[in-house]
């Protein structure tokens, strides 16, 4: 792994304590990035830090709920207070409790809606104006194929992601010395499907999951690319899926 070089950006990944997000901190670390992880389970960020500086990476954490305002600004002052700037941000964590909506599962509608989208914004609300103050920065969205195509038992996770996309390209259209890529990923091997939603739907694509999921550091290298990108170039949208997905 390498140091630090006079290239290296302050990157903050939420949602960094499995999946993608775990992929991308060991991606960014790799190419010599200073990343600041995020997410509830610090148990898992402390390890997983611990090992990307082992390796000899540049890596710290702290606790982060992306539903609360309060902690996603605390995450973002942190970093900024400590570095003097943020150059990325990448707003990774997500939920997916998949139901019909005649299940009425209103609750983990509300769920995807405040980590998906609004913590997406949260992100934004705090970053942003940092970004702008310095005339330059980076966020990155995790969105979904289910930004593209609405499958059924997946109508308001489609919308969360949807939603991600639109406020990406507001994003990118009102702020031009920003940096704005939305990375899409298909079925990825990573915890999504551990958590909520109804059995059956969830054991169902568990199975074509489990069949067709490419590994998260794919996705983290598609993620890794867009970082990569001199400051005039901003690579807006990638979809990452497992070739046999129709
Ligand atoms: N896997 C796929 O097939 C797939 C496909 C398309 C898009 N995606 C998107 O990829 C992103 C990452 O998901 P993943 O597949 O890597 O799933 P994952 O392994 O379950 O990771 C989700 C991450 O989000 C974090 N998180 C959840 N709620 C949070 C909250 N309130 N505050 C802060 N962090 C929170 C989790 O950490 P804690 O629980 O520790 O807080 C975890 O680190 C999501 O946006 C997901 O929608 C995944």
């Amino acid at each position: 792994m390498q140091t630090q070089t006079p290239t290296s950006k302050i990157v903050l990944i939420t949602g960094a304590s499995s999946g993608i997000g775990e992929a991308t901190a060991r991606r960014l670390a790799a190419d010599g990035h200073l990343v600041v992880l995020g997410a509830r389970r610090v148990d898992r960020l402390a390890a997983l830090v611990a090992e990307l500086r082992v390796a000899g990476g540049t890596a710290e954490h702290q606790e982060l709920d992306v539903t609360r305002l309060d902690s996603v600004r605390a995450f973002v002052d942190g970093a900024h207070e400590r570095h003097g700037r943020i150059d990325v941000l990448i707003n990774n964590a997500g939920v997916m409790p998949l139901s019909t909506l005649d299940a009425g599962r209103v609750d983990e509608w509300d769920h995807m809606i405040d980590v998906n989208l609004r913590g997406a914004l949260h992100g934004i609300a705090a970053a942003l104006p940092l970004m702008r103050a310095r005339g330059a920065g980076h966020i990155v969205n995790v969105g979904s194929t289910a930004a593209y195509r609405v499958d059924p038992t997946a109508a308001v996770y489609c919308a969360t992601k949807f939603a991600v996309r639109a406020l990406s390209e507001g994003l990118r259209q009102e702020n031009p010395d920003i940096r704005v890529t939305v990375v899409s990923p298909g079925y990825t091997r990573s915890e999504l499907l551990d958590r909520g939603g109804d059995p059956e739907v969830r054991a169902a694509v568990r199975a074509a999951s489990d069949s067709l999921a490419i590994p998260a550091a794919a996705v983290a290298d598609a993620i890794g690319y867009a970082v990569a990108q001199p400051d005039n170039v901003d690579v807006n949208e990638l979809v990452v899926r497992p070739t046999a997905l129709s």
